[in-house]
């Protein structure tokens, strides 16, 4: 197996924290970023960086071959508000990239996957406090239904024909390096932009709406962690709960005003309140805990630190 490692959606919210984080593990030269745009220059600039299309196999397996590649992290999507206005485009880039990616695998020419699921697998009919691994899934967005069933490949995948394929669910994740695009949890992180820039914000999603969370750096460890972690100690090949914190608008207004007192919140719900109000409001992870020693270490006020902290110096 050679140890190079192919980053297809670099640029992205994810991407781009994921890239800089597993270079400074490997070495900038065995990690390749590729997007179908390019990034900031910090990204381009601090490693070999490919334009690359991830429903384009033809261009995926010159990379592959060019750099020897031997892992694929593929972390190029439409997310879920982004995806309800462009169902089938959603459909065909979130698993036409998946059997790329899948089929490689199997056929030996890359040896390791990550692929992103999310908390949008769940639906209306999920039990919404504390989601366990297993349960009810009735995904109602586009999205979620292009999660659910890139799940049941990744399974199908492992199980047929030995791929070694790692998912994770991820919760709503807050950043401030790179901005998200086109999701539904994006609220979380605008509310900072704005009470810094206008000490005020018009929530999309009302009070009460709670969702599970997560700070990138939790999630980048988690994805590291699962990733190195021995394949006999990896139990599930769909995709794992990932929990973190949980809250709702009030809430991060609430945790903000401990910095910034004068800020003020309203509402305008929107059209993805109602994608909200499909998905858990909060996740049960003991799976990941078990398998991989899964832990978060970011509470709400350590995000909200964090966040205005390096927000102000931008
Ligand atoms: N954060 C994503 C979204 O809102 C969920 O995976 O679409």
């Amino acid at each position: 197996m050679t140890d190079t490692i192919l980053i297809i959606g670099a640029s992205g919210q994810i991407g781009s924290e994921l890239t800089a984080k597993l270079r400074e593990i490997h070495g900038a030269d065995k990690v390749i970023a590729s997007d179908i745009r390019e990034g900031n220059s910090e990204l381009v600039n601090a490693g070999p960086f490919e334009i690359l299309d991830a429903t384009d196999l033809k261009a995926i397996e010159t990379i592959i071959d060019k750099y020897k590649v031997g892992t694929v992290y593929l972390m190029a999507a439409m997310l879920s508000a982004t995806a309800e206005k462009a169902p089938m485009k959603a459909w065909e880039l979130n698993m036409n990239s998946l059997f790329n990616i899948l089929n490689l695998a199997k056929d030996k020419r890359i040896q390791k996957v990550f692929w992103p699921s999310s908390i949008a697998v769940f639906g209306p009919t999920t039990p919404a406090d504390h989601t366990p691994q297993t349960t009810v899934m009735e995904p109602t967005t586009v999205y979620g239904i292009s999660k659910q069933t890139g799940e049941r490949w990744c399974e199908y995948y492992f199980s047929r024909y030995g791929v070694d394929v790692r998912s994770i669910r991820y919760p709503g994740l807050i950043s401030y390096k790179t901005p998200p695009g086109g999701g539904t949890t994006d609220y979380a992180i605008e509310i900072y932009h704005e009470a810094l820039e206008k000490g005020s914000y018009t929530s999309f999603l009302k009070a009460g709406s709670y969702l599970p969370m997560m700070f990138m750096d939790d999630a980048i460890q988690a994805t590291i962690q699962l990733m190195e972690a021995p394949a006999e100690n990896i139990k599930i090949r769909s995709s794992y709960n990932l929990g973190g914190i949980s809250f709702d608008p009030e809430e991060i207004a609430a945790s903000i005003k401990k910095y910034i007192p004068e800020f003020h919140i309203d509402y305008a719900p929107d059209f993805r309140q109602d994608i909200a109000d499909t998905w858990p409001n909060s996740i049960e992870d003991k799976k990941a805990q078990e398998d991989w020693n899964w832990k978060h270490s970011f509470d709400l006020d350590k995000i909200t630190q964090t966040m205005l902290e390096n927000l102000k110096k931008k």
